[in-house]
């Protein structure tokens, strides 16, 4: 099972990320988790202890390698170097496991909307294929923005994009606008989760706005998130409430799927 997870900034894509992870990983279930935000934090959201955090690099942060593989220095523009270089090893090389949740940094990946060819996003590029189709039984995209990563190679692999969103107009606007990105390159298969529920008034906002997009959950707001933040623990660990709203998606998408 891949799962993409995708929304406007500070809406809750980690922590959900770092959740359903760990609800996996409870079950006995082979997780990789992978961290595709420039300022990683998702091993932090899966309190992951300091020895652990120290052994995490961000690949994109890997110069040496990425020369190594591609043939050329990051930041090079022009010359050459190669756009498929050997990535199959990179994933058990560099991840750290903690409670059954394999987790791998990839760091920022500009993956050339902007049209960037260069030594570091062919790499990133080769990697994120190769991840979608390994075959670990859960693979999880913490997608840090839209879904730029996915190309249209990759999208047959991917079984749900998860768009989260606040209870709030602006949030469910770049639901839609990830949404048209996706079915521009042919990805159809999207679940909305509300984030932050505070009343019945916004989850039923959010159940009569969602923008043709089913929704698969609601995860209550809750100041234990930030505390368990502060504390340097697992949200599934800190926040029973989130916990259970997280299995109980988990099982809502196997489910659908
Ligand atoms: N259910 C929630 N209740 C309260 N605060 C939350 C909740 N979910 C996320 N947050 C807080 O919102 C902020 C952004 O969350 P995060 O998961 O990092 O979002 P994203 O990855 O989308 O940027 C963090 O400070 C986090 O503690
Ligand atoms: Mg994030």
């Amino acid at each position: 099972m891949k799962l993409a997870i995708s929304g406007k900034g500070g809406v809750g894509k980690t922590t959900l990320a770092a959740l359903l992870a760990q609800v996996y990983a409870d079950q006995g279930r082979d997780v990789l988790a992978v961290d595709a935000d420039p300022a990683p934090c998702l091993a932090g959201a899966l309190g992951f202890p300091d020895d652990l955090r120290a052994q995490l690099h961000p690949i994109s942060e890997m110069d040496e390698l990425i020369e190594e593989r591609t043939g050329a220095k990051p930041g090079t523009v022009g010359g050459f170097f190669t756009l498929n270089p050997r990535v199959d090893d990179l994933p058990e090389r560099f991840s750290v496991t903690h409670r059954g949740v394999r987790l791998l940094e990839m760091g920022a990946v500009d993956l050339g909307g902007s049209g960037c060819i260069c030594p570091e996003s062919a790499m990133l590029k080769t990697l994120f294929t190769h991840l979608l189709f390994r075959d670990d039984e859960v693979l999880i995209l913490d997608m840090y923005a839209g879904v730029e990563h996915l190309g249209r190679a990759t999208v047959d692999f991917v079984d749900a994009l998860i768009i989260v969103v606040e209870p709030t107009r602006r949030s469910l606007g770049t639901a839609v606008q990830i949404k048209k990105l996706a079915h521009d390159i042919g990805l159809t298969r999207l679940w909305l989760v509300g984030n932050k529920v505070r009343n019945e008034d916004e989850a039923d906002f959010l159940q009569s706005e969602t923008p043709g997009i089913p929704l698969l959950g609601l995860l209550p707001a809750d100041l234990g998130v930030q505390e368990a933040d502060r504390l340097g623990t697992a949200v599934y660990d800190h926040v029973p409430a989130l916990r259970q709203a997280a299995e109980e998606i988990a099982k809502q998408l196997e489910g659908q799927l």
